[in-house]
């Protein structure tokens, strides 16, 4: 899928601005402060009606500003459709095709944007949590049922929660709220490390292509209780061994939602032992294996890079916008760059030009 326009006012810096944008590479530069952030985080709110910065909706409305708006024309295949979105202090509403949708799997469906943010490159090194965030957004987006079951199990986990921490709980309450951690955290398990193995070799083919070496890459997840024929057994005994520690804790100490996942390159752990420049191309390759697990070319995702060359050698760029051309639609953000074939959107930081 390809975004051909995009038109946003009142959005942070932008007062307001209309962009076209062409399949292929499109590069957005300008000095720092331009805005070229804020354009690459329009571009992903409409994938997911929230920012990838982790900030309120009511941070991205510029300052005394009311309300702001994003209006764009996306392209999959033969459908065009219009979303546009209006984000006021006291929420957002999403309009398809001038239709209004309430569920964020709804816009998901139409579009999909894959991100790398410069913070990206301490994907290896930070908490299990940004890892695992990875997987249940790629998960969720492939197979919806995958986010019910999350929405399910997160609903438990925040009912035993209370449970643990009320200090007086009853027994068979405890027993139940357990019980249906276990029954959600089977298909979550199983999702989990079918999509692992998937990107194995997506992970191994991306690397090779960025560095040009032939590494042994391996991507790991270990479950917090292995799947067997037997695991509901085996699960309900695990919870029953922590259940001291979690009524010492007031909290759920295992559980899908602190499983991890980690990558070893040539047999050592890219976050433990792998330099800056190391951990910086794999965590791009895993940001972007997700668009080779799409099949339907006319649904491969739109990809957000922000800040990513700078930091790279000059060898290492040119490797990266090799293998970039051959993608639908890629937003490269940057102070100075030029690509041979790219369209180029120029910001100014004094005077708006657009
Ligand atoms: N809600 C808002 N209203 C007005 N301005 C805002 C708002 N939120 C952020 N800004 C401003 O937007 C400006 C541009 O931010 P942005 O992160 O997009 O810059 P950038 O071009 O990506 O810069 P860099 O090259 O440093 O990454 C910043 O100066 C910031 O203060
Ligand atoms: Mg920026």
């Amino acid at each position: 899928m390809i975004i051909k326009s995009l038109a946003i006012r009142n959005f942070r810096n932008h007062t307001s601005k209309s962009l076209s944008f062409n399949p292929g590479i499109n590069v957005i530069t300008g000095p720092n402060t331009s805005g070229k952030t804020n354009i690459v985080e329009a571009v992903y709110y409409l994938s997911l009606a929230r920012s990838f910065r982790g900030v309120d909706d009511e941070d991205l409305v510029a300052h005394r500003a009311e309300y702001a708006e994003i209006d764009s024309q996306i392209i999959e295949g033969e459908l065009k459709r219009n979303i546009r979105i209006l984000i006021t202090k006291k929420g957002r509403s999403v309009l398809i095709n001038g239709k209004k949708v309430s569920k964020v799997s709804d816009l998901a469906k139409c579009v999909n944007v894959l991100l790398f943010e410069p913070k990206d490159v301490l994907l290896f090194r930070g908490s299990p949590k940004e890892r695992r965030n990875f997987l249940d957004i790629n998960l969720s987006k492939q197979f919806p049922v995958y986010l019910e079951y999350i929405s399910r199990y997160e609903k438990a986990l925040k009912q035993r929660n209370e449970l643990l921490k009320s200090g007086n709980y009853d027994e068979n309450l405890l027993k139940a709220t357990t019980e249906l951690l276990v029954k959600y955290a089977g298909p979550i398990i199983n999702y989990r490390a079918m999509y692992v193995k998937d990107i194995n070799d997506i992970l191994i083919k991306i690397t090779r292509a960025l560095t040009g070496v032939k590494e042994k890459i391996e991507i790991q997840y270990r479950p917090f209780v292995v799947m067997s024929a037997d695991y509901q057994t085996v699960a309900l005994e695990a919870f029953n061994r922590s259940l001291d520690n979690d009524l010492k804790h007031k909290a759920t100490s295992i559980g899908i939602h602190r499983e991890d996942i980690s990558v070893s390159l040539n047999g050592r752990e890219i976050g433990t032992y792998g330099s800056q420049g190391e951990n910086r191309l794999v965590a791009l390759a895993l940001k972007l294996s997700p668009y080779f697990m799409i099949k339907d070319e006319d649904k491969k995702p739109i990809v957000v890079l922000d800040d990513v060359m700078s930091e790279l050698d000059e060898t290492h760029q040119k490797r990266l916008i090799d293998f970039l051309r051959k993608f639908s639609q890629v937003f490269i953000t940057g102070t100075e760059l030029e690509i041979d074939g790219a369209t180029h959107i120029q910001l100014n930081k004094a005077k708006e030009v657009f």
